[in-house]
This record gives structure tokens, C-alpha cells and sequence, in this order.
């Protein structure tokens, strides 16, 4: 019966205990889909939180409003173009409170959530020169 290659896929889904499978199949392609919209996004909720707190000491961004912070801090543009600056760097350092291990560090000590530094670093590493 030619048909029954057709209904093959329907037929675990009817099933009950193959629901659950069936769905965390369809969560996780969803979730492979995270492609260059999410990554975009990412960028620019870490710019928006960049030029909302980092931006009182640093230059995040072209036009902002100086810097408060004087002399300022080096400026996002320069950080980023650190050759040796990577994601695995800039969690490392914003995981910590800003200033607090690092005692010759001018940086004031605050703590930014996961979620916030994720969204930062999106935006530091967005500014690497290509
Ligand atoms: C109160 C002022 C202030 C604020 C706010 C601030 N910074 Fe800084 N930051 C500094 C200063 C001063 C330095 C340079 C001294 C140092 O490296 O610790 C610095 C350095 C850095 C560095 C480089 C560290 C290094 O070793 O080169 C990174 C990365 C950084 N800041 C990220 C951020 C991010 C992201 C934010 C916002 C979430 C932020 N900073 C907010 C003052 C600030």
C-alpha cells in the first residue's frame, strides 16, 4: 500500500507516550532556528543596555552623550578591537563585580545579570573589526 509511507509520521504522534518526544523534536529544530535575527537582536538589547550603563564611563557608541567618567574609559570601539579580546574573555571579566579582584582597576564594582552580559557581549563583539 502505497499510502502508508504517508501516514507512517502522523502515527506516533497519536500515541501518548510519544507526544513528549515528538514535541521536544519540534522545540529543539525551533530552537536550532536561532540564527542571524536572534543574533541581531541580541546586539541591540546590549546596545541599548550598553548606552543605558556603560555608556556614564565608556564611548559605547558613536553620537551617544559623553561620558560622565573623566578621563573616560576606554572606548568599546578600542576594547573590542583588542586582539586578544574574545567571548570567553569578556565573560570572565563581567561575571565578576567590575573593580572588585582587580584592586588597580578604576572601574566601579557592579554586577551585571547573565542575561545582560550575554546581550554586551553580543554588542563588544559585534564592534570587532572584521
Ligand atoms: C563607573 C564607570 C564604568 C561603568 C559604568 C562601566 N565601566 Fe567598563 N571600565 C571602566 C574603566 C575606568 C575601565 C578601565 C579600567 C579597567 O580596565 O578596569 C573599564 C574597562 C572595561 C573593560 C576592559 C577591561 C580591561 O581590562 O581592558 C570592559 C570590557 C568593560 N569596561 C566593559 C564594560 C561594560 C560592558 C559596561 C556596562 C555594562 C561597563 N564597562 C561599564 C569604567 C566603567
Amino acid at each position: 500500500m502505497h499510502s502508508s509511507y504517508l501516514a507512517k509520521p502522523a502515527a506516533p504522534i497519536r500515541r501518548g507516550p510519544f507526544v513528549p518526544a515528538a514535541l521536544a523534536f519540534a522545540l529543539a529544530l525551533a530552537g536550532m532556528g536561532s540564527g542571524a535575527a536572534d543574533d541581531a537582536a541580541m546586539i541591540e538589547a546590549g546596545r541599548e543596555l550598553a548606552l543605558e550603563i556603560c555608556a556614564k564611563c565608556h564611548v559605547v557608541a558613536a553620537g551617544q552623550p559623553p561620558p560622565v567618567l573623566r578621563p573616560p574609559a576606554p572606548s568599546f570601539s578600542d576594547i573590542a578591537a583588542r586582539p586578544d579580546l574574545d567571548e570567553a574573555w569578556l565573560r570572565a571579566f563581567l561575571s565578576r563585580p567590575h573593580g572588585g579582584e582587580r584592586r588597580t582597576s578604576a572601574m566601579a564594582p557592579f554586577l551585571l545579570s547573565a542575561s545582560q552580559a550575554d546581550q554586551a557581549i553580543a554588542y563588544l563583539m559585534s564592534l570587532k573589526p572584521q
